[in-house]
């Protein structure tokens, strides 16, 4: 094809498909069947490899993502990203409007949205695309995620009509749909990784995601609730917001013109009960005074508009039926009880499980098996129980004895003074509590190696390969190729697999290996001693220099450092008492674990000095972090865009063509993992 004739093409094809994108998302009346967009799609992903100067960057082939961004640029906004005053009850709307009563003396009219519990977000489209997306941030400045926001297809990346305002933004929220959450859990969980406490924090933590392309697999979706900019085409904010909704904009239908305060209350009655249908969270009603003459005479206090406020729902509640307790011991040893409950539905999810939280909540309750129980939930996964309806107790029913031995490994449990939790004090010897320690140790700010997740330490564990850090350093390629377990998920009865092919096992002995380089800060505080976290075993480190010094430190030489007070130095003391944890320390330092600072001055070298460095992209032998490490230990400077006083670019996979392009321009050497490492050692 000629380039004229591939660009009418690329043209044609990228309006249709705008156009489809918006019938499918934003107004759910799609007009071709999937099959057909997806051909289209091809084909405009065809025509922008062979002519890759013609591609867009705005194109629908942005939408799935690719672009891997190593941390987010901040951008200041525009305007200041407030927030809102809450109220939670009819008497606080009351005297919302007594008080705009008070400053304007015309009407007034209110616009009543519903208050999305999602991420806030800022678009700006600049002649009808977009061209940023950024989060609320501390409300001045925020995070720059437009490349993840062009993943979410109800958002357009160009506008439709005509009349839209050359440079305008529009705010809204992002939010992960019910479904696309439970999905997202039930995935997360039969990889035997944490669940997502909500939908809002899910929505959150896609929103920050580094890889674009995972972020478009979280399927998220944006609602808009606020128009800002110098030409708007109209005086208030009603009539804004539904221009909006014409230049092809998710502006839901959700919003009211109210006059009084009844027809205020109602559409807040209506909707705390019709929130249950809806497909996403809401926490409330939004109610704003529509002219902007009127917005503008109220004004603003400190943090937020005195012409817009919010109301609060309360969470919502049920009654069912208690049926049996049990015991779940965490990383620490920590006892939670859970309630197990006849299933019922409340705020748009099945409920089954209630967290008891202690021994103390359970007397205080009261609760017992078989009684009805009322649960609340209040944002969190797991709802809580708020009291019991004793008048339909069951005569004959008793009061609950908590467990008294550990329900994994069946050690006597113990309950510390003034700790309302009680313990299993087994911890070398009970599952949980070691796969904790390995968990904590190879977790991304102790020893990083993350080839190993949670999942496969658990694995490896179970067949019994691991049962303390140190064996980590034994493992044998042969030991690990060929494992597989089957998880089973608990939200539903799929199931999964966790297998160690070559690839695998290779990742995994590599980044064992490269953990050796770890610094000694970081390997003490890998060991998951009780109170010595990141900043205690620096000071730690710094003061004592190596592990044997610190091993043969008394009380009294641990309380004279700086901030190290009688409950670190006990519990340093009670660690190296112990004859494994010695025994253990042996072998991680035989295995060529940093077991001392390296350097009096802390670098090794000063081969770097007064050398800038940017690190981006995905590298094969090492990770980012290490990259940088090696780079301050060695003199230089880390910093985190290009400019033209940058002298190196360390360029690794996935880097984006911008930051490529920018080193090309400014004259910055562009040089590959390979080329570091040369520099390194040589
Ligand atoms: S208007 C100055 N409208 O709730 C006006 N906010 O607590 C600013 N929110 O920052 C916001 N739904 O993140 C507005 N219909 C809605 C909203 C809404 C949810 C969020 C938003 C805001 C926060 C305020």
């Amino acid at each position: 094809m000629k380039k004229e004739e591939a660009k009418k093409r690329i043209e044609e094809l990228s309006s249709e498909l705008h156009r489809h994108n918006y019938q499918y998302y934003v107004l759910s009346t799609p007009a071709i069947s999937d099959f057909e967009f997806d051909m289209k799609l091809k084909e405009l992903e065809k025509l922008e490899a062979e002519f890759p100067d013609l591609t867009y960057s705005n194109s629908p082939t942005k939408r799935v993502g690719g672009e891997v961004t190593k941390e987010f640029r901040q951008v200041k906004h525009t305007y200041p990203m407030l927030s809102l005053g809450n109220t939670y009850s009819e008497s606080e709307i009351v005297d919302f409007i007594t008080r705009i009563k008070k400053i304007i003396s015309e009407d007034v009219e209110y616009v009543c949205e519903l208050k999305y519990d999602g991420v806030a977000i800022g678009l700006k489209y600049e002649n009808g695309k977009l061209t940023n997306a950024v989060t609320r941030g501390d409300g001045v400045q925020g995070d720059d995620v437009t490349t993840n926001v062009k993943t979410i297809k109800s958002i357009p990346l160009q506008l439709q009509g005509e009349d839209y305002p050359n440079i305008f933004e529009i705010r809204g929220e992002v939010l992960m749909p019910h479904k696309s959450f439970e999905k997202l859990n039930q995935g997360r969980i039969s990889r035997n990784e944490t669940p997502f406490a909500n939908p809002r924090n899910a929505a959150s933590g896609s929103l920050k995601m580094l890889d674009s392309a995972a972020v478009a697999k979280r399927h998220l979706d944006c609602y808009l609730y606020f128009v800002l900019g110098e030409d708007l085409p109209f005086n208030n904010h009603y009539d804004n917001l539904v221009a909006a909704r014409k230049w092809g904009l998710k502006v839901p239908n959700y919003i009211a013109k109210c006059k009084t305060t009844d027809e205020i209350i109602d559409f807040i009655n209506y909707w705390d009960k019709a929130r249950s249908q809806l497909n996403f969270d809401i926490d409330g009603v939004v109610i704003k005074v529509n002219s902007y003459a009127q917005q503008q005479q109220l004004g603003f206090t400190a943090k937020s508009p005195r012409w817009a406020i919010s109301y609060k729902f309360k969470a919502e509640q049920v009654s069912t039926k208690l049926l049996s307790i049990h015991y779940q011991v965490g990383r620490t040893g920590a006892v939670t009880p859970v309630a197990n409950l006849k299933p019922v539905l409340l705020a748009g999810t099945m409920v089954k499980r209630a967290s008891l939280h202690n021994a103390d909540i359970i007397s205080k309750l009261d609760v017992r098996i078989g009684d009805t129980v009322f649960v609340e939930k209040g944002g969190e996964i797991i709802p809580k129980i708020l009291g019991v309806e004793t008048a339909v107790r069951d005569l004959f029913s008793i009061p609950v004895e908590f467990v008294r031995t550990c329900p994994e490994c069946g050690t006597q449990l113990i309950r510390r003074e003034g700790e309302s939790a009680h313990y299993c004090p087994n911890e070398e010897g009970c599952p949980p509590q070691i796969k904790g320690k390995l968990e904590h140790f190879i977790s991304r700010k102790a020893m990083n190696i993350d080839s190993l997740g949670e999942g496969k330490i658990g694995l490896l564990f179970d067949k019994n390969l691991i049962v303390n850090v140190a064996d980590l350093y034994d493992l044998k390629y042969d030991q690990i190729f060929g494992l597989e377990k089957i998880y089973a998920a608990d939200l539903e009865k799929k199931e999964r697999k966790v297998s160690f092919r070559e690839k695998a096992t290779k990742n995994i002995l590599k980044g064992i290996e490269a953990s050796k380089n770890v610094s000694f800060p970081r390997v003490l505080f890998a060991l998951g001693i009780r109170y010595v976290g990141e900043t205690v075993a620096k000071k730690l480190t710094e003061h004592f220099q190596s592990m044997d010094a610190l091993m043969s430190a008394t009380y009294e030489s641990l309380v004279d450092v700086h901030e190290i007070g009688d409950r670190i130095a006990e519990s340093v003391i009670n660690y190296f008492e112990n004859e494994n944890h010695r025994e253990i320390i042996n072998r991680l330092k035989q295995q060529g674990i940093k077991m001392e600072i390296e350097d009096v001055v802390g670098l090794k070298s000063q081969k770097f000095e007064g050398k800038t460095f940017v690190v981006s992209g995905v590298f094969q032998n090492f990770s980012r972090n290490s990259i940088k490490e090696a780079i301050a230990e060695n003199g230089g400077k880390n910093v985190s865009s290009v400019s033209g006083n940058t002298n190196f670019l360390v360029s690794g996979d996935k880097m984006g063509p911008a930051k490529r392009a920018k080193a090309e321009k400014s004259g910055v050497k562009i040089i590959t993992e390979e080329e570091f490492t040369e520099m390194l050692n040589g």
